[in-house]
């Protein structure tokens, strides 16, 4: 059911669980005061408790609430990228249980923008995994967590999510900076933020994490068998009519990630057997999240 601002607070604030809008893709919320609600996440989307969650805030006063120390180079990148697609994990307080970081002594935080901005002022932080279930592909808008839980998950109208791919998840280690799970928000846009700072050599490098189980090799798999081919043509490739193919453009990686999980689960609901991706170019940093997620959705992925 699609439902107003106000009643997704009335039920945040009574221990249930709601589906909110945010840039990156829709989340399944609730508040970290709440057990119950956060028990009721991991229950609905079928998700393991050794997956942690990231806690949305409403400023870095908020984040700053939670964790028991900041790294100051933090204070630099939110600056620039918060509200937004960036997610910092930090060393946590007692605020937050061990429910959502799966026992880790670190939560992941960020600041969205849109709705769940305005519902966070209200009711306070927001534990919210994308709201999908465990190992699909990411929701970009209503109608897709309304078809995710057959109806069972009330969820605030945003409309098509604008970035289209999960945030980019950083964490600060041995005074470098670890890219965990790639984005929108580039190892390159990071470096530029820090240019003119007291980090301005801080490396920043991506480094897949065994911590981070988001990051398991079979995530986001649509149903349907999805071939990708990376830096070379398909051009002599034929197909049938039940093949959804794809070719992509050097300079649409902004408009890609904002399709890229729609098409999957719009081939996915008009039945077609396979899908094939082609990108016929190198692709450059921009495209890092993008290749990261059609790696994990891909049944066959082709890179020379
Ligand atoms: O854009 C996003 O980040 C979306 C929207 C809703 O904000 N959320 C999202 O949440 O993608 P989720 O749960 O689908 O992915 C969160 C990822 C998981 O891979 C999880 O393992 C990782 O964050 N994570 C959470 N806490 C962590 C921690 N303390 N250390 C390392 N990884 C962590
Ligand atoms: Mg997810």
């Amino acid at each position: 059911m699609i439902i107003s601002v106000s009643a997704a607070c009335e039920k945040l604030k009574n221990d249930d669980v709601v589906a909110l809008p945010t840039e990156t893709v829709y989340g399944l919320a609730g508040s970290i005061e709440s057990e119950k609600a956060l028990h009721k996440i991991f229950k609905t989307k079928s998700r393991p408790f050794f997956d942690p969650l990231i806690v949305h805030v409403c400023s870095i006063e908020q984040a700053k609430e939670i964790v028991s120390e900041w790294p100051k180079i933090y204070d630099v990148l939110v600056k620039s990228f918060w509200p937004g697609p960036l997610t910092v994990i930090v060393n946590k307080n007692d605020r937050v249980s061990s429910l959502i970081s799966s026992g880790l002594e670190t939560v992941a935080i960020r600041v969205p923008t849109g709705p769940m901005l305005e519902i966070i002022k209200k009711v306070g932080p927001l534990a919210a995994p994308s709201a999908n279930k465990f190992k699909k592909t990411s929701p970009t808008n209503s109608s897709h967590v309304l078809d995710e839980f057959n109806s069972q998950v009330s969820v605030v109208e945003g409309g098509p999510s604008q970035i289209g791919i999960e945030s980019t998840i950083i964490t600060f280690k041995d005074n470098e900076l670890h890219i965990l799970r790639p984005g929108i928000v580039t190892a390159q846009t990071i470096k530029e933020s820090l240019k003119g700072s007291l980090f301005e050599n801080c490396p920043v490098l991506y480094k897949e994490s065994t911590i981070a189980p988001g990051q398991l090799e079979e995530h986001y798999r649509p149903k349907l068998e999805l071939t990708t081919y990376i830096n070379q043509s398909i051009d002599h490739l034929s197909y049938d009519n039940l093949t959804y193919v794809w070719k992509i453009n050097h300079d649409e990686s902004a408009l890609v990630a904002r399709e890229l999980y729609q098409k999957l689960r719009k081939a996915d609901k008009d039945l077609y057997k396979r899908m094939v991706i082609s990108l016929n170019f190198e692709p450059d940093d921009l495209w890092t999240g993008i290749i990261d997620r059609l790696k994990k959705a891909s049944f066959h992925f082709n890179r020379i």
